[in-house]
């Protein structure tokens, strides 16, 4: 046997035992290109080839070669497959959560105070008769504006430091992220007939600099009534009856002159405590006919009023928080408090 055929032989014997010991992909790539690149084990002795005297012998050195290199390569697929899987299934071993583990006693989780106070006023207003409705906190120029009686030249929309977005196939500004959860009065009045009786708590925004008073997120309440013969008296008692529903006796409320592109006439409305301090809570007043006409509401048959809060604010004041940023900084010895 010729000296080049038993070199091919103890060098594929030599790579598939390097291959069997292998024990990591890094090394398992070692191996392979000590015996399969070009000045590899393999690779030198066909360079040799050449040097054989007869055809034969350059046959059977060959067809020795190419079985040698076959039989690594798929001694490296084999043994690259059985690492990759040893590695995974280490991987899931190290990762895995033993959901039973228990460390210790249990904390109870609480409501946070925005929560606690957006699920109250539900619960006061589902009690006055009204039903909760929701609308998208990313909405179109039209529902945030236009359709509230603030067409593209109105000055009231400069009080919004409005947040736009880019939405697929949207001229630019035509998208915003809702600066106040007055659209949802129209969509109400696209949803169904009067007479509507609705409030709608959700996430609001504007480009504001966080500050003890202010956030850029912030959630507020809105308020729809839409029937027959529906006055500014009404609005009026609705938000009597609330302050005390909410707050308690011995609370009143107070209606001053405002305005709000949206409504006419147009309030803001303040709240009296026990000890004789006034504080403002939101805008309110009597829906503008161009409003109803936009939501597909006939202004000669129908009548209502709107109002809208915030409900953060209600939160910071009830608990007494000096600084409206301590509600979001997400610290679980915050919440625990309350
Ligand atoms: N949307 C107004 C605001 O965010 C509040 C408002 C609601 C005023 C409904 C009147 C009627 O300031």
């Amino acid at each position: 046997m010729p000296a080049l055929i038993e070199d091919i032989r103890a060098a594929r014997e030599a790579a598939l035992a390097d291959i069997g010991a292998a024990a990591t992909l890094d090394a398992l790539v070692t191996v392979d290109s000590e015996v399969l690149g070009r000045r590899g084990s393999l690779g030198r002795l066909k360079t040799q080839l050449g040097s054989l005297a007869s055809l034969d012998e350059r046959r059977e050195a060959g067809r020795e070669l190419n079985d040698a290199t076959a039989a690594v390569t798929d001694a490296v697929a084999a043994k690259r497959g059985e690492l990759a899987g040893n590695a995974r299934a280490a991987q899931v071993e190290d990762e895995r959560l033993d959901l039973t583990e228990f460390l210790g006693k249990p904390r109870r989780g609480r409501a946070h105070i925005v929560t606690q106070a957006w699920e109250r006023l539900e619960d006061v207003f589902v009690g006055m008769g009204f039903q909760v409705a929701e609308g998208p906190e990313v909405e179109t120029d039209w529902y945030n504006f236009e359709a509230l009686n603030m067409g593209a030249t109105h000055p009231a929309r400069s009080d919004f430091d409005t947040l736009f977005v880019d939405h697929r196939g949207a001229p630019a500004g035509t998208t915003v992220l809702r600066t106040h959860t007055s659209p949802v009065q129209i969509r109400a009045m696209q949803a169904g007939q009067p007479p509507i009786y609705i409030i709608a708590p959700g996430r609001v925004f504007r480009r504001d600099t966080p500050d003890a008073t202010h956030m850029p997120v912030f959630h507020q309440l809105e308020g729809l009534v839409i029937d027959r013969d529906i006055s500014l008296a009404d609005l009026a008692g609705t938000i009597e009856a609330f302050t005390i529903a909410f707050f308690g006796e011995g609370f009143t409320s107070r209606l001053r002159p405002s305005y709000f592109p949206f409504t006419e006439p147009s309030g803001e409305f303040d709240i009296r405590t026990p000890s004789g301090q006034w504080l403002e809570l939101g805008g309110c007043g009597m829906v503008h006919p161009n409003v109803l006409r936009d939501g597909g509401v006939d202004p000669e048959e129908w009548s209502g009023f709107a109002f809208g809060f915030g409900i953060d604010r209600m939160a910071k004041e009830r608990h007494e928080v000096g600084d409206l940023r301590e509600m979001f900084t997400g610290d679980i010895r915050f919440s625990e408090q309350f």
